[in-house]
């Protein structure tokens, strides 16, 4: 295998490792909102706690659009020959599953805050242009979609986290170092 072919490219790395710090940091945010906070207790406290949510989780809609384009567009590293097929399967099914939930926590997230009669801010700059109206019908379905795929999601990371410390640490293979270094 060729040096480089060892290796993500410095632009993979740093959406990887923005989008996973951007990500992680929305997902706190809105899971300390979502079960912490009450308007009742809290009143505007929760109101701007959410708006900083929204506005920090709108910039994955921006990245995974790029990543997507980078993903299909630059060679990636293979898996290590050490793992066996079914491992191999397995790795490739969970990169699909995040791929998925990067796509879809902002998509419910921002169909959630439509439907609700809420905007879509981005880094408190502007706003995305809403594609759907008030809709109660609507917010009784994204507004659970996006709880229960917010908890996947954390399974997931954590189970993401937990393998490539396992490359990493104990089958001591190149698959961390693959997304932290470059080739000499
Ligand atoms: C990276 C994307 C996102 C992640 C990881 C994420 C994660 C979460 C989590 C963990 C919760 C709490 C779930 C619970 O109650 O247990 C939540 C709630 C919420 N999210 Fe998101 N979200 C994302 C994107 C968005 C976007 C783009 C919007 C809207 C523009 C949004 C709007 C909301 C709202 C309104 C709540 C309810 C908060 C509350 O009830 O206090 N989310 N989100």
């Amino acid at each position: 295998m060729s040096k480089q072919a060892q290796y993500y490219t410095r632009t993979a790395q740093w959406l990887h490792w923005a989008m996973a710090a951007i990500f992680i940091t929305a997902w706190l945010i809105g899971f300390y909102s979502g079960n912490f906070l009450s308007y009742a207790v809290d009143g505007d406290f929760k109101g701007n706690v959410i708006t900083l949510h929204k506005n920090i989780a709108t910039v994955i809609i921006f990245l995974v659009v790029i990543r997507i384009f980078w993903r299909y567009t630059h060679p990636t590293p293979q898996l290590p020959d050490s793992m066996s097929a079914p491992m191999k399967k397995m790795a490739h099914y969970g990169h699909l599953a995040l791929y998925f939930i990067l796509l879809a926590l902002p998509i419910t997230g921002c169909l959630f805050s439509w439907s609700a009669g809420h905007p879509a801010p981005v880094l408190y700059l502007f706003e995305i242009p809403r594609l759907v109206q008030d809709n109660p019908q609507l917010l009784a379905i994204v507004k659970p979609l996006h709880i229960y795929i917010s908890w996947f999601a954390a399974l997931l990371i954590v189970g993401h986290l937990l393998a490539a410390l396992k490359h990493h640490f104990i089958d001591k293979d190149f698959v961390l170092k693959s997304m932290l270094k470059q080739p000499k």
